[in-house]
């Protein structure tokens, strides 16, 4: 290098700017040992280093040279990230108090302020999540009243799909109103019917931000939100769709509010304006308009898109296995017949269905780098100090497709959860609803509705494709927050 070159001497002088800007800004802790990794460079970390497509799979092979726990540098700010059933297992569950706070990137703060129980922290996260899942228990989740719902409303998807009469169509969109009229029921009190514009409306705009929040535009803004914020691009839309859907949530809340009665509550929202009725002279209460705002969309978002992307990947995965598909059905027709209603009772009976649910769920892996979690103070953690507010990545990827916990981990097989003699067998390293204090909030009526959905159409009908079965790609499109499924036609044939 000639350093008497002015072109060379520029370079050295506007790098070491860069260099003294990035150490300045960067929110590099000033305590605490992190974890080795890969060397990150000023500015960009390690971003070069990550598939913005499917970033999880770069952070797993990562974690093939530098074991199962490393610092990965975003833009300015470090994550640990943890790989492995050992590591996963022993932060959520045996730690999980430690790692319970959520990260708020960029665009989660942009969409949330750190309000609602979905991306709040602390005692705010403490309280919300305490309420919720009482709440909604108190509205049938996991119970029978809920299951009636779930039966209703499954036959309801039955006649949608029966009236296609077998020719060619995208199940996508009916089998979404079908989930999301479940979470519906219990946050609003009621449910849509599938033709009603403002539904299609409303499941457009999440259907629309869940894709543009698994793309790598949202991986673009979450490293460089203040550059992006003056780009055009996707990530402005998930603002303005999140400013339509909150204009339909704050008009469901006044119109609650107008017909209250407060010995009655009537779902979720009624709980909430009673909860905040009774803590009104506390100054520090967490029962406010935001949170209750931001709870309801977390809830209608979450109980929207997670079922029912799980359940199209389903019958994408039986159209592309007939064999699979008609084992299930014959299980159907030898435990329930074709003249009543499946019932959550009958899963016990029907081990290779459940075999196959659970297998779709680990195969799919989908949300494969689970949601953000945070270090709740300054944590010492296998020999390393992770300062309190380190954004912490327990990749459920790498459990749910673990070489070392399934057989064939990057396969579909429904025998990895069936023992020797057929009989359904649970596994530890099945972590698609996460594990520990953060998991899942939604799991037991997400568990409900696959299983009563998905057998009560192949109860119904055959699911067959319209392409060549061989040409069904059953791999993500895109993964991100959640991972997106390629869109086929398929022709339900009534049985
Ligand atoms: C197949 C269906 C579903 C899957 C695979 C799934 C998966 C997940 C995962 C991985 C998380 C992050 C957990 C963590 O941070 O460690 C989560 C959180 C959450 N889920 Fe689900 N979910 C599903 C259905 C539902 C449903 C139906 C609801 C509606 C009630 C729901 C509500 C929530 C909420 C509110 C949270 C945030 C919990 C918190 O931050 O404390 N989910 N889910």
């Amino acid at each position: 290098m000639n350093l008497n070159d002015p072109g060379t001497t520029l370079l050295l002088v506007l790098l070491s700017i860069l260099l003294v800007v990035w150490s300045l800004k960067s929110k590099r802790p000033q305590k605490g040992r992190l974890p080795p990794g890969p060397p990150a460079l000023p500015i960009i970390g390690n971003l070069f280093q990550l598939d913005l497509k499917a970033p999880h799979k770069s952070l797993i092979k990562l974690s093939e040279q530098y074991g199962p726990i490393f610092t990965f540098w975003f833009s300015g700010y470090p994550a640990v990230v943890m790989c492995g059933f050992e590591i996963v297992k022993e932060a959520l569950i045996e730690r999980g108090h430690d790692f319970s706070g959520r990260y708020l990137f960029p665009i989660l703060k942009k969409i949330s302020n750190g309000y609602g129980i979905a991306f709040s922290s602390g005692e705010r996260w403490k309280q919300l999540r305490r309420f919720s899942l009482s709440t909604l228990r108190n509205f049938g989740m996991g119970k029978k009243c809920i299951e009636e719902r779930i039966q209703e409303e499954a036959q309801f998807l039955v006649t949608a799909i029966r009236n296609k009469k077998g020719s060619p169509f995208t199940p996508d969109f009916l089998v979404r109103c079908a989930a999301s009229n479940i979470i519906c029921s219990i946050v609003f009190g009621d449910r849509f019917e599938y033709d009603d514009k403002k539904f299609h409306t409303l499941l457009e705009l999440i259907a629309e931000n869940i894709k543009i929040l698994s793309s790598p535009w949202v991986q673009m803004y979450n490293n460089f939100p203040k550059i992006m914020d003056f780009m055009p691009g996707p990530h402005k839309k998930i603002i303005q769709n999140i400013a339509d859907l909150n204009i339909f949530l704050n008009e469901r809340i006044r119109s609650h509010k107008e017909s209250l009665q407060k010995d009655l509550a009537r779902d979720y929202i009624d709980s909430f304006l009673i909860k905040m009725d009774e803590e009104k002279h506390k100054p520090d209460s967490e029962f406010i308009h935001e949170n209750l705002l931001i709870s309801v969309l977390n809830l209608f978002l979450a109980g929207t898109e997670t079922s029912s992307t799980t359940l199209r990947w389903a019958i994408q995965i039986l159209a592309k296995y007939p064999q699979i598909q008609e084992k299930i059905h014959r299980e159907i027709d030898e435990v329930i017949g074709s003249c009543r209603r499946p019932a959550i009772e009958d899963r016990v009976k029907l081990p290779y269905t459940d075999a196959v649910i659970h297998e779709v769920q680990r195969y799919i892996d989908l949300a494969p780098m689970n949601l953000p979690h945070m270090a709740t103070s300054d944590i010492e953690f296998r020999g390393y100090l992770i300062p309190k507010g380190t954004f912490v990545v327990p990749v459920l990827s790498s459990v749910l497709k673990a070489d070392s916990q399934w057989e064939t981990p990057d396969s579909f097989n429904p025998n990895h959860f069936l023992d020797e003699n057929g009989c359904f067998k649970k596994s530890e390293s099945f972590m698609a609803f996460s594990a520990g204090k953060r998991a899942c909030l939604g799991e037991s009526l997400a568990r409900m509705e696959l299983f009563l959905f998905l057998t009560t159409l192949l109860q119904n009908f055959v699911f067959n494709p319209v392409i060549d079965r061989k040409d069904i790609d059953t791999t993500a499109v895109m993964s991100g927050i959640l991972v997106v499924p390629h869109v086929y036609k398929f022709c339900a044939i009534s049985r």
